[in-house]
């Protein structure tokens, strides 16, 4: 049975036997591994939303709930990820750097995850994740630093794909408004 206070030991124990992110990725691996259990300890997802299960300067781990079609533009993270997916699906598409062109990013690559995938995005990694099916997407997303305190963090226009700095609050909106998207939804 699926265990948060369980997992976040797991994941603090492989963090201090490995300060990179192998050991956390196997510990995310295993959780997934049995969806159902995860679903029955953090309850069916009913709206989009960021939720924190822990935070600390060299660890966070987050419930996230990605709303119907929902994408999140370009963004870095300034820290090691891993993406496990218990519910749902997620399509990330992956950017890097246009050398010539600065603080423009071009596609170079995608990853399509599915319930059970537990995905490691490295340190440097920028990407945008799309919910590509009609119903909520759940993940435990687990960071390798304070996800709400970073340096360096930026977030890339969707359509000029330049630069700028990461913006917390929009970000916070952007799931206010999956969530009133989603009650209009419902009501029709
Ligand atoms: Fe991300």
């Amino acid at each position: 049975m699926f265990d948060i206070d369980q997992f976040i030991a797991d994941c603090r124990n492989a963090l201090a036997a490995d300060r990179s992110q192998k050991h956390v990725r196997e510990v995310v691996a295993r959780a997934v591994s049995d969806p159902a259990s995860v679903l029955k300890s953090l309850g069916e997802p009913k709206c989009a939303g960021l939720n924190t299960l822990h935070r600390s300067s060299d660890l966070t781990v987050l419930n996230i709930v990605w709303a119907p079609m929902m994408t999140v533009i370009p963004h870095n993270h300034a820290m090691w990820a891993i993406i496990g997916i218990y519910t749902g699906r997620e399509d990330n598409i992956f950017w890097r750097r246009l050398p010539g062109s600065p603080g423009k990013v071009e596609a170079a690559g995608a990853k399509a995850l599915c319930e059970r995938d537990a995905e490691p995005l490295g340190h440097n990694i920028i990407h945008s994740v799309t919910n590509p099916i009609p119903r909520l997407t759940g993940a435990i997303h687990v960071y390798g630093g304070d996800f709400f305190n970073p340096t360096h963090r930026s977030e890339w226009d969707p359509e000029t794909l330049l630069e700028g700095p990461f913006n917390p609050e929009r970000a916070i909106r952007q799931f206010e408004e999956a969530n009133a998207a989603l009650a209009n939804r419902q009501k029709r």
